[in-house]
Protein backbone atom coordinates (compact mmCIF):
# COMPACT_ATOMS: atom_id res chain seq x y z
CA UNK A 1 0.00 0.00 0.00
CA UNK A 2 1.37 3.32 -0.63
CA UNK A 3 1.98 5.91 1.96
CA UNK A 4 -1.34 7.00 3.53
CA UNK A 5 -2.63 10.52 2.78
CA UNK A 6 -2.83 13.05 6.05
CA UNK A 7 -6.23 14.37 6.04
CA UNK A 8 -7.35 17.24 8.57
CA UNK A 9 -11.29 17.95 9.12
CA UNK A 10 -12.86 20.57 11.21
CA UNK A 11 -15.76 20.41 12.90
CA UNK A 12 -15.78 16.26 12.69
CA UNK A 13 -18.43 15.78 15.57
CA UNK A 14 -21.37 18.33 13.56
CA UNK A 15 -23.30 17.42 10.62
CA UNK A 16 -21.60 17.64 7.95
CA UNK A 17 -18.63 15.38 9.65
CA UNK A 18 -20.88 12.65 10.47
CA UNK A 19 -21.46 12.58 6.85
CA UNK A 20 -18.03 12.77 5.56
CA UNK A 21 -15.48 10.95 7.61
CA UNK A 22 -17.04 7.99 7.28
CA UNK A 23 -17.12 8.50 3.15
CA UNK A 24 -13.06 9.26 3.30
CA UNK A 25 -12.93 6.24 5.27
CA UNK A 26 -14.15 4.35 2.74
CA UNK A 27 -11.84 5.84 -0.20
CA UNK A 28 -14.48 8.19 -1.72
CA UNK A 29 -12.19 10.98 -1.27
CA UNK A 30 -8.69 9.80 -2.67
CA UNK A 31 -9.60 6.54 -4.26
CA UNK A 32 -10.08 2.72 -3.23
CA UNK A 33 -6.15 2.52 -3.29
CA UNK A 34 -5.41 5.92 -0.93
CA UNK A 35 -4.53 4.71 3.00
CA UNK A 36 -5.42 7.79 5.02
CA UNK A 37 -5.01 9.01 8.72
CA UNK A 38 -8.17 11.15 9.55
CA UNK A 39 -6.92 14.26 11.93
CA UNK A 40 -9.81 15.58 13.42
CA UNK A 41 -10.29 19.05 14.79
CA UNK A 42 -12.54 19.84 17.50
CA UNK A 43 -13.29 22.26 20.24
CA UNK A 44 -13.07 21.18 23.79
CA UNK A 45 -16.94 20.70 24.34
CA UNK A 46 -17.48 18.45 21.43
CA UNK A 47 -14.61 16.39 22.08
CA UNK A 48 -16.95 13.59 23.88
CA UNK A 49 -18.83 13.78 20.92
CA UNK A 50 -16.27 12.82 18.60
CA UNK A 51 -14.50 10.32 20.47
CA UNK A 52 -18.35 8.77 20.49
CA UNK A 53 -17.77 9.23 16.34
CA UNK A 54 -14.00 8.00 16.26
CA UNK A 55 -15.60 4.83 17.85
CA UNK A 56 -17.67 3.94 14.96
CA UNK A 57 -15.03 4.86 12.99
CA UNK A 58 -13.02 1.98 14.04
CA UNK A 59 -16.30 -0.42 14.62
CA UNK A 60 -16.62 0.36 10.35
CA UNK A 61 -13.28 -1.61 10.28
CA UNK A 62 -11.97 0.74 7.27
CA UNK A 63 -8.85 -1.09 5.62
CA UNK A 64 -8.16 2.31 4.10
CA UNK A 65 -7.99 4.22 7.70
CA UNK A 66 -4.65 3.84 9.00
CA UNK A 67 -4.61 6.13 12.53
CA UNK A 68 -6.95 8.70 13.70
CA UNK A 69 -5.84 12.04 15.85
CA UNK A 70 -8.17 13.27 18.21
CA UNK A 71 -7.79 17.09 19.07
CA UNK A 72 -8.59 20.50 20.33
CA UNK A 73 -5.15 22.00 19.56
CA UNK A 74 -5.08 23.67 15.98
CA UNK A 75 -1.57 22.42 15.12
CA UNK A 76 -1.63 19.38 16.61
CA UNK A 77 -4.66 19.11 13.86
CA UNK A 78 -3.23 20.13 10.82
CA UNK A 79 0.76 18.46 11.45
CA UNK A 80 1.74 17.27 8.27
CA UNK A 81 -1.28 17.33 6.82
CA UNK A 82 -1.78 16.89 2.59
CA UNK A 83 -5.64 17.98 2.70
CA UNK A 84 -7.07 20.34 5.13
CA UNK A 85 -11.44 20.44 4.56
CA UNK A 86 -12.47 23.25 6.33
CA UNK A 87 -15.48 22.16 7.94
CA UNK A 88 -16.02 23.44 11.07
CA UNK A 89 -18.36 26.46 11.56
CA UNK A 90 -21.68 27.95 13.14
CA UNK A 91 -24.13 27.27 10.54
CA UNK A 92 -27.09 29.90 9.72
CA UNK A 93 -30.66 29.01 11.29
CA UNK A 94 -33.60 30.72 9.90
CA UNK A 95 -34.44 34.40 8.61
CA UNK A 96 -30.14 34.33 8.42
CA UNK A 97 -27.90 34.94 5.56
CA UNK A 98 -24.42 33.42 5.54
CA UNK A 99 -22.52 36.32 5.75
CA UNK A 100 -24.43 36.91 8.50
CA UNK A 101 -22.05 34.51 9.92
CA UNK A 102 -18.67 36.22 9.48
CA UNK A 103 -18.14 38.01 12.29
CA UNK A 104 -18.84 34.33 14.49
CA UNK A 105 -16.62 32.22 12.17
CA UNK A 106 -14.13 34.97 10.93
CA UNK A 107 -11.81 34.25 14.00
CA UNK A 108 -11.61 30.75 13.72
CA UNK A 109 -10.03 30.89 10.00
CA UNK A 110 -7.42 33.46 11.22
CA UNK A 111 -6.22 30.90 13.62
CA UNK A 112 -6.67 28.08 11.52
CA UNK A 113 -4.98 29.82 8.46
CA UNK A 114 -1.74 30.35 10.67
CA UNK A 115 -1.74 27.09 12.01
CA UNK A 116 -2.19 25.36 8.48
CA UNK A 117 0.92 27.79 7.37
CA UNK A 118 3.22 25.89 10.91
CA UNK A 119 2.42 22.75 10.92
CA UNK A 120 0.67 21.22 7.46
CA UNK A 121 2.54 19.76 4.35
CA UNK A 122 4.40 21.51 1.80
CA UNK A 123 1.73 20.22 -0.76
CA UNK A 124 -1.50 20.79 1.62
CA UNK A 125 -4.51 21.64 0.08
CA UNK A 126 -7.52 23.65 1.78
CA UNK A 127 -10.88 23.50 1.33
CA UNK A 128 -13.35 25.72 2.63
CA UNK A 129 -17.03 24.54 3.38
CA UNK A 130 -17.80 26.64 6.94
CA UNK A 131 -20.02 29.54 6.13
CA UNK A 132 -19.51 32.32 4.72
CA UNK A 133 -16.89 29.93 2.67
CA UNK A 134 -14.96 32.26 0.05
CA UNK A 135 -14.42 34.78 2.86
CA UNK A 136 -13.69 32.23 5.20
CA UNK A 137 -11.02 30.94 2.96
CA UNK A 138 -9.50 34.41 2.17
CA UNK A 139 -9.29 34.86 6.15
CA UNK A 140 -7.28 31.71 6.48
CA UNK A 141 -5.26 31.89 3.29
CA UNK A 142 -4.23 35.91 4.35
CA UNK A 143 -3.38 34.42 7.76
CA UNK A 144 -1.06 31.30 6.14
CA UNK A 145 2.10 32.88 5.51
CA UNK A 146 4.26 31.48 2.83
CA UNK A 147 1.45 29.13 1.96
CA UNK A 148 0.68 29.51 -1.85
CA UNK A 149 -2.21 31.46 -2.07
CA UNK A 150 -3.92 28.63 -5.24
CA UNK A 151 -3.80 26.05 -1.93
CA UNK A 152 -6.79 27.96 -0.65
CA UNK A 153 -10.50 26.99 -2.20
CA UNK A 154 -13.64 27.04 -0.87
CA UNK A 155 -16.68 25.09 -2.60
CA UNK A 156 -19.31 25.94 -4.72
CA UNK A 157 -19.52 22.23 -5.73
CA UNK A 158 -22.99 21.70 -3.96
CA UNK A 159 -24.57 24.48 -5.86
CA UNK A 160 -23.03 23.04 -9.25
CA UNK A 161 -24.60 19.26 -8.13
CA UNK A 162 -27.41 21.29 -7.36
CA UNK A 163 -28.39 23.15 -10.80
CA UNK A 164 -27.35 20.10 -12.43
CA UNK A 165 -30.28 18.34 -11.08
CA UNK A 166 -32.77 20.84 -11.46
CA UNK A 167 -31.50 20.66 -14.86
CA UNK A 168 -31.68 16.95 -15.72
CA UNK A 169 -35.42 16.59 -14.35
CA UNK A 170 -36.29 19.46 -16.38
CA UNK A 171 -34.76 17.99 -19.76
CA UNK A 172 -35.40 14.69 -18.71
CA UNK A 173 -32.42 12.92 -18.93
CA UNK A 174 -30.06 11.60 -15.99
CA UNK A 175 -28.23 14.06 -14.08
CA UNK A 176 -24.66 12.53 -15.50
CA UNK A 177 -25.94 14.33 -18.85
CA UNK A 178 -25.41 17.61 -17.96
CA UNK A 179 -21.89 18.87 -18.01
CA UNK A 180 -20.04 21.82 -18.53
CA UNK A 181 -21.54 23.89 -15.66
CA UNK A 182 -19.74 26.62 -13.57
CA UNK A 183 -21.11 28.11 -10.49
CA UNK A 184 -19.52 31.36 -10.66
CA UNK A 185 -19.10 34.35 -7.76
CA UNK A 186 -19.85 33.68 -3.94
CA UNK A 187 -21.54 30.74 -2.59
CA UNK A 188 -24.44 32.50 -1.29
CA UNK A 189 -27.85 33.68 -3.04
CA UNK A 190 -26.15 35.60 -5.53
CA UNK A 191 -24.08 33.24 -7.06
CA UNK A 192 -24.86 32.54 -10.94
CA UNK A 193 -24.98 28.89 -12.10
CA UNK A 194 -24.03 29.62 -15.76
CA UNK A 195 -26.29 27.56 -18.12
CA UNK A 196 -25.45 29.31 -20.88
CA UNK A 197 -22.35 27.57 -21.62
CA UNK A 198 -23.71 24.05 -19.69
CA UNK A 199 -24.18 21.44 -22.00
CA UNK A 200 -26.50 18.38 -21.83
CA UNK A 201 -25.96 15.35 -23.94
CA UNK A 202 -23.12 17.10 -25.71
CA UNK A 203 -25.51 19.96 -26.90
CA UNK A 204 -25.62 23.46 -25.76
CA UNK A 205 -28.20 23.03 -22.92
CA UNK A 206 -30.02 26.38 -24.19
CA UNK A 207 -31.38 23.81 -27.41
CA UNK A 208 -32.35 21.42 -25.13
CA UNK A 209 -33.90 23.53 -22.23
CA UNK A 210 -35.45 26.62 -24.35
CA UNK A 211 -37.83 27.66 -22.05
CA UNK A 212 -35.56 31.19 -20.68
CA UNK A 213 -38.13 32.38 -18.80
CA UNK A 214 -37.55 29.42 -16.80
CA UNK A 215 -33.86 29.52 -16.38
CA UNK A 216 -33.34 33.01 -15.62
CA UNK A 217 -36.33 32.58 -13.35
CA UNK A 218 -37.34 29.41 -11.25
CA UNK A 219 -34.21 27.62 -11.99
CA UNK A 220 -32.29 30.59 -10.78
CA UNK A 221 -34.13 30.75 -7.43
CA UNK A 222 -34.25 27.56 -6.24
CA UNK A 223 -30.57 27.05 -7.15
CA UNK A 224 -29.79 30.16 -5.46
CA UNK A 225 -32.13 29.58 -2.49
CA UNK A 226 -31.66 25.55 -1.97
CA UNK A 227 -29.71 26.21 1.06
CA UNK A 228 -32.90 28.69 2.58
CA UNK A 229 -35.18 25.58 1.91
CA UNK A 230 -33.62 23.13 3.32
CA UNK A 231 -32.93 24.77 6.27
CA UNK A 232 -37.04 25.69 6.31
CA UNK A 233 -37.77 21.83 5.85
CA UNK A 234 -35.22 20.46 8.17
CA UNK A 235 -34.83 22.61 10.63
CA UNK A 236 -30.94 22.27 10.17
CA UNK A 237 -29.03 23.04 7.16
CA UNK A 238 -27.87 20.70 4.28
CA UNK A 239 -25.55 18.28 5.59
CA UNK A 240 -25.27 14.87 3.70
CA UNK A 241 -25.33 16.64 0.32
CA UNK A 242 -22.65 18.71 1.53
CA UNK A 243 -20.43 16.37 2.20
CA UNK A 244 -21.34 14.55 -0.62
CA UNK A 245 -19.96 17.71 -2.79
CA UNK A 246 -16.91 18.02 -0.80
CA UNK A 247 -15.71 14.48 -1.74
CA UNK A 248 -16.69 15.42 -5.38
CA UNK A 249 -14.44 18.64 -4.78
CA UNK A 250 -11.24 17.26 -3.24
CA UNK A 251 -11.58 14.01 -5.50
CA UNK A 252 -11.04 16.27 -8.42
CA UNK A 253 -8.24 18.21 -6.81
CA UNK A 254 -6.31 15.87 -5.46
CA UNK A 255 -8.31 12.04 -5.69
CA UNK A 256 -7.04 10.65 -8.71
CA UNK A 257 -9.71 11.95 -10.99
CA UNK A 258 -9.20 14.67 -13.16
CA UNK A 259 -12.44 16.38 -14.73
CA UNK A 260 -13.16 14.81 -18.09
CA UNK A 261 -12.34 16.27 -21.20
CA UNK A 262 -13.64 18.87 -22.22
CA UNK A 263 -15.74 18.98 -19.21
CA UNK A 264 -15.08 21.36 -15.99
CA UNK A 265 -16.28 21.39 -12.19
CA UNK A 266 -16.61 24.54 -10.38
CA UNK A 267 -14.50 25.38 -7.50
CA UNK A 268 -13.89 28.73 -5.63
CA UNK A 269 -10.05 29.92 -6.37
CA UNK A 270 -8.43 32.87 -5.62
CA UNK A 271 -8.81 34.78 -9.00
CA UNK A 272 -6.14 35.84 -11.07
CA UNK A 273 -7.97 38.38 -12.56
CA UNK A 274 -9.94 35.91 -15.58
CA UNK A 275 -13.09 37.41 -17.10
CA UNK A 276 -12.52 41.07 -15.59
CA UNK A 277 -13.11 39.24 -11.78
CA UNK A 278 -10.57 41.18 -9.87
CA UNK A 279 -7.32 39.88 -7.71
CA UNK A 280 -7.79 39.28 -4.09
CA UNK A 281 -11.35 37.47 -3.73
CA UNK A 282 -12.05 33.83 -3.80
CA UNK A 283 -14.44 33.24 -5.86
CA UNK A 284 -16.20 30.35 -8.14
CA UNK A 285 -14.98 29.88 -11.65
CA UNK A 286 -14.97 27.17 -13.76
CA UNK A 287 -11.95 24.72 -13.66
CA UNK A 288 -10.28 21.70 -15.27
CA UNK A 289 -8.09 19.52 -12.86
CA UNK A 290 -5.76 16.64 -12.96
CA UNK A 291 -6.51 15.15 -9.60
CA UNK A 292 -3.28 15.26 -9.19
CA UNK A 293 -3.41 18.53 -6.83
CA UNK A 294 -3.68 20.81 -9.82
CA UNK A 295 -6.61 23.20 -11.18
CA UNK A 296 -6.85 25.75 -14.10
CA UNK A 297 -9.49 28.08 -14.36
CA UNK A 298 -10.84 27.61 -18.39
CA UNK A 299 -10.06 30.35 -20.05
CA UNK A 300 -11.88 31.93 -23.16
CA UNK A 301 -15.45 31.22 -22.72
CA UNK A 302 -18.29 33.64 -23.99
CA UNK A 303 -20.10 35.71 -21.23
CA UNK A 304 -22.94 37.29 -22.10
CA UNK A 305 -24.06 40.80 -20.95
CA UNK A 306 -26.60 39.06 -18.90
CA UNK A 307 -24.21 36.46 -17.55
CA UNK A 308 -21.23 39.21 -17.05
CA UNK A 309 -24.17 41.30 -14.76
CA UNK A 310 -24.74 38.40 -12.49
CA UNK A 311 -21.46 37.60 -12.20
CA UNK A 312 -20.46 41.26 -11.16
CA UNK A 313 -23.49 41.67 -8.47
CA UNK A 314 -21.71 38.31 -6.72
CA UNK A 315 -18.06 39.90 -7.05
CA UNK A 316 -19.81 43.03 -5.80
CA UNK A 317 -20.60 40.63 -2.56
CA UNK A 318 -17.75 39.09 -1.97
CA UNK A 319 -16.07 42.78 -2.13
CA UNK A 320 -18.16 43.95 0.62
CA UNK A 321 -17.68 40.62 2.45
CA UNK A 322 -13.90 41.32 2.13
CA UNK A 323 -14.37 44.94 3.51
CA UNK A 324 -16.53 44.16 6.46
CA UNK A 325 -13.34 41.41 7.21
CA UNK A 326 -10.74 43.65 6.75
CA UNK A 327 -9.04 43.29 9.87
CA UNK A 328 -8.65 39.53 9.70
CA UNK A 329 -6.82 39.48 6.73
P1 LIG B 1 -22.67 21.74 12.99
O1 LIG B 1 -23.04 22.81 13.94
O2 LIG B 1 -23.47 20.49 12.96
O3 LIG B 1 -21.16 21.31 13.20
C1 LIG B 1 -20.14 22.25 13.28
C2 LIG B 1 -19.03 21.63 14.10
O4 LIG B 1 -17.93 22.50 14.05
C3 LIG B 1 -19.40 21.40 15.57
O5 LIG B 1 -19.10 20.08 15.95
C4 LIG B 1 -18.54 22.41 16.29
O6 LIG B 1 -18.16 21.97 17.59
C5 LIG B 1 -17.35 22.50 15.34
N1 LIG B 1 -16.53 23.70 15.50
C6 LIG B 1 -16.92 24.96 15.80
N2 LIG B 1 -15.86 25.78 15.89
C7 LIG B 1 -14.77 25.03 15.63
C8 LIG B 1 -13.40 25.29 15.59
N3 LIG B 1 -12.91 26.51 15.86
N4 LIG B 1 -12.54 24.27 15.31
C9 LIG B 1 -13.02 23.03 15.05
N5 LIG B 1 -14.33 22.72 15.09
C10 LIG B 1 -15.19 23.70 15.38
O7 LIG B 1 -22.63 22.42 11.51
P2 LIG B 1 -22.60 21.68 10.10
O8 LIG B 1 -24.00 21.45 9.65
O9 LIG B 1 -21.64 20.56 10.14
O10 LIG B 1 -22.04 22.88 9.19
C11 LIG B 1 -20.72 23.35 9.33
C12 LIG B 1 -20.53 24.60 8.47
O11 LIG B 1 -20.65 24.27 7.08
C13 LIG B 1 -21.53 25.71 8.72
O12 LIG B 1 -20.88 26.97 8.71
C14 LIG B 1 -22.47 25.60 7.54
O13 LIG B 1 -23.14 26.80 7.26
C15 LIG B 1 -21.49 25.24 6.45
N6 LIG B 1 -22.04 24.66 5.22
C16 LIG B 1 -21.47 25.05 4.04
C17 LIG B 1 -21.93 24.51 2.84
C18 LIG B 1 -21.31 24.92 1.53
O14 LIG B 1 -21.84 24.52 0.48
N7 LIG B 1 -20.22 25.67 1.49
C19 LIG B 1 -22.97 23.58 2.86
C20 LIG B 1 -23.52 23.20 4.09
C21 LIG B 1 -23.05 23.76 5.27
C1 LIG C 1 -26.11 25.36 1.91
O1 LIG C 1 -25.98 25.93 0.83
O2 LIG C 1 -26.92 24.42 2.07
C2 LIG C 1 -25.24 25.75 3.06
O3 LIG C 1 -24.43 26.83 2.71
C3 LIG C 1 -26.00 26.01 4.31
C4 LIG C 1 -26.76 27.30 4.26
O4 LIG C 1 -26.64 28.08 5.20
O5 LIG C 1 -27.52 27.52 3.30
Amino acid sequence: MSTPVRVAVTGPAGQIGYALLFRIASGEMLGPDTPVVLQLLEIPPAMDALRGVAMELEDGAFPLLQDMVLTSDAEEGFRDANVVCLVGAKPRGPGQERADLLKDNGRIFTGQGEAIAKAAADDVKVAVVGNPANTNALIAANNADGVDLARFTAMVRLDENRAKSQLAKKAGVPVSEVTNLAVWGNHSPTMFPDFENARIGGKPLTEVITDRDWLEGEFLTTVQQRGKAIIDARGASSAASAANALLDHVRNWTGGEATADGDWVSMAVPSDGSYGIPEGIISGFPVTTDGEGNYEIVQGLELSDYARGRIQTSVDELQEEKAAVADML
